[in-house]
């Protein structure tokens, strides 16, 4: 089964759970700014598209693109490693939290770059990731296992040249439900739907994540897990490896 096949199962709540956080909106909208035409790749439900600037998604699946508001830009149904565009047809080529679901990450980012002069990839360093992420590092290593056989950060950048890379913090509220969103607020990793918009944890062995979920509950029920991490309490925001990287031929 293709990833795109399985957001046609995985995908189904995205749109409710996954709202693009104003704050990674703001950061985003940025690195487009001065610009005229946009092609939005691996487009899911519309987050983050710039309504400032003409746009054209591409998505492969159906269950995505329904999800798409009535208002968002015309989407093509199609893949990153075959765009559907002539040479240099766009001003910047986007792509956020996608590139690890594609079959050819480099064929992807290579296409990326044929059909635009600047490319803007959301994507993260799964070391920091890892490290920083006490979900990861100290419930579900097997979680960590998977990223290091995805296309993040180091693919990225090995494909797209020269490039500029921001840590992209995130918020402890924020409203984009990716697998890290809910640092500060454990409870929601226990939520079948929350989980469900997180292809890190939905696509990962079911057995795997129940026993880290029932030692998490239970973490929690004994005021083991606030005792532990006492000190994100103090924090508003949190790196956890997330990037923003911006090439430009
Ligand atoms: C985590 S979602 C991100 C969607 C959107 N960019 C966002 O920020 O909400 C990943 C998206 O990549 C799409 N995808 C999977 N394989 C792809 C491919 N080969 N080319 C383009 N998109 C793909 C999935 O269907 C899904 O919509």
């Amino acid at each position: 089964m293709s990833t795109a096949e399985r957001y046609d199962h995985i995908g189904t709540d995205y749109a409710s759970v996954r709202r693009p956080d104003s704050r990674w909106v703001a950061r985003i909208h940025q690195a487009l700014d001065g610009h005229r035409t946009l092609v939005n790749v691996g487009a899911g439900a519309g987050s983050y598209e710039p309504n400032f600037i003409s746009v054209v998604g591409v998505e492969p699946s159906q269950i995505m693109i329904r999800q798409r508001s009535s208002s968002a830009a015309p989407v093509v149904c199609g893949v990153a490693e075959q765009l559907p565009f002539l040479d240099g047809a766009f001003d910047v080529a986007l792509a956020v939290l996608t590139v690890h679901h594609w079959s050819d990450p480099g064929a992807g980012l290579a296409e990326m770059r044929r059909v635009s002069r600047k490319q803007v990839v959301v994507t993260w360093d799964p070391d920091v990731f890892a490290r920083q992420f006490w979900l990861v590092r100290d419930y579900l290593p097997e979680a960590a296992e998977r990223e290091t056989q995805l296309a993040t950060l180091a693919t990225v950048v090995a494909h797209l040249g020269p490039a500029t890379t921001e840590m992209l913090p995130v918020p402890d509220d924020c409203t984009d439900g990716f697998f890290g969103a809910y640092w500060k607020r454990p409870y929601a990793y226990l939520d079948a739907t929350v989980r469900g918009a997180i292809s890190g944890l939905a696509l990962l062995d079911r057995g795997v994540v129940a026993a880290a979920l029932a030692r998490l509950r239970f973490d929690l029920g004994y005021g083991r897990w606030h005792a532990r991490y006492a000190e994100l309490m103090d924090l508003c925001e949190i790196d956890l490896g997330y990037r923003l990287v911006v090439a430009e031929q």
